[in-house]
């Protein structure tokens, strides 16, 4: 069907204006193949809500985050042109300024094929430069007072700001109590010891925890006091980690509501004062307000326990996940995988960091991609969703 009029095309909340039903249907096809491209930058960039993003805010949030601006002059680079020029780079110039304006007034006809070998061809360029400088591995050296400084290796993004958490106190001389949120296999517990390390501290975890027992200790049978690592934490100083928080049954992490608070805990032999050292952090995949889709053993937590932590979100960080791998055709199948999984909302799947680190084990041992991949990434996925997700990652492999 051919239409004289301007028909509009939406594509994800960005409106263009086209000549005719085909250019209508071009244009959302290129629109959506610009978002194909845009996503991973984004997640690359560490933008946070890019799929609520306009194209142009996210093509404006990409831009920013390039600290030395060569994507704002690979995008801005190409010319203006009067309108019903057939340049194709005017052409695109101006389709990103309509998009940018919201609802654009009748556009010049766009070769829209051609537009879209620009646009793919430009963002894989500034792609390129901003994954290798994004996905830079960043060894940490920590130096404390006077102390000879400490390596403690290649660490997230947010490690820095851990840091600074785990030493911050309240104006009556409290530590604050971190609690760290994201998805498995993001480096949260690594990154909890690390702290310890990096401190010059003792280090001592618990999991998920089903009574105040395991946390506070016990006497048995036999009327000997049975301690925990909780309690050589809190009574000698160290980083205590309480790990898988939210899968805790609340009574057990309630009672550290007390302690949390006054700086005293009560274990089965008494009272017990924090020591001056004593840093806590907890874990988890979720906040703690219950179970979800993906989480299902996790259990709601009391509201006044969750209010004595500062929330800290633990994502994917690229650098860290780039240094988990020596194959760097791995690490792109693994994230083309990823963004497979999250573009068409595959329900579970899950593409962790661990699938990076697993699956480089497995190469590097000689076996092939097809069995590291049925082994590191579908997670039981039904063949459907898997066949899709093996795809991505085959495609990601062979390119590299
Ligand atoms: N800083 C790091 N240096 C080297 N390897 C790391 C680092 N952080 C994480 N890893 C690797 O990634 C794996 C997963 O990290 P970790 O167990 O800390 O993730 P997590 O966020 O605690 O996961 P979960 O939510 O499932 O408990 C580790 O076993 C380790 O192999
Ligand atoms: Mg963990």
């Amino acid at each position: 069907m051919a239409c004289s009029e301007p028909i509009r095309a939406r594509t994800k909340g960005d409106w263009t204006v086209t000549r005719t039903m085909e250019d209508a249907r071009r244009a959302a096809l290129s629109l959506a193949s610009v978002q194909r491209e845009l996503y991973p930058l984004a997640r690359a960039c560490g933008i946070k809500g890019y799929a609520a993003m306009s194209k142009s805010a996210l093509v404006d949030a990409i831009v920013g985050a390039d600290p030395d601006g060569s994507v704002a002059a690979t995008m801005e680079a190409a010319p203006a042109v009067p309108a019903g020029s057939d340049d194709a780079a005017g052409a695109l110039a101006a389709a990103i300024r309509a998009i940018a304006a919201g609802a654009a007034p009748a556009a010049p006809a766009i070769d829209t094929e051609a537009v879209e070998e620009i646009v793919a061809e430009r963002i894989s360029e500034a792609e390129a430069r901003i994954v290798a400088r994004v996905t830079a591995p960043r060894e940490v050296v920590v130096r404390v007072g006077e102390a000879s400084p400490v390596r403690v290796g290649v660490q997230h993004a947010r490690f820095d700001d851990l840091l600074r958490v785990c030493t911050a106190r309240d104006g009556g001389g409290h530590r604050v109590t971190p609690y760290l949120v994201g998805p498995p296999g993001t480096g949260k517990s690594t990154a909890v010891a690390s702290v310890a390390k990096a401190l010059g501290l003792a280090y001592g975890f618990c999991g998920a925890l089903d009574s105040p027992y395991g946390l506070v200790g016990f006497i048995d049978a036999g009327g000997r006091l049975v301690r925990t690592a909780f309690r050589e934490r809190w009574e000698h100083g160290g980083v205590f980690l309480f790990d898988e928080i939210d899968a805790s049954h609340p009574s057990a992490a309630v009672s550290m509501n007390a302690a949390l608070a006054n700086g005293h805990c009560a274990f089965p032999d008494g009272i017990v004062a924090r020591h001056a050292d004593t840093i806590i952090v907890c874990a988890a995949n979720t906040a703690g307000r219950g179970g979800t889709a993906e989480f299902t053993g996790r259990v709601r937590q009391d509201a006044a326990f969750l209010d004595r932590f500062v929330f800290m979100a633990w994502p994917i960080d690229p650098a860290l996940e780039s240094a988990l791998s020596r194959n760097p055709r791995w690490i792109k199948a693994v994230r083309a995988a990823r963004d497979t999984a999250e573009s068409r909302k595959i329900i579970g799947a899950l593409v962790s960091p661990r699938a990076t680190v697993k699956g480089d084990a497995l190469l590097a041992a000689g076996l092939d991609f097809d069995t590291v991949a049925e082994m590191t990434l579908r997670n039981g996925l039904a063949d459907a969703p898997w066949s899709d997700l093996l795809s991505a990652a085959r495609a990601a492999w062979g390119e590299s």
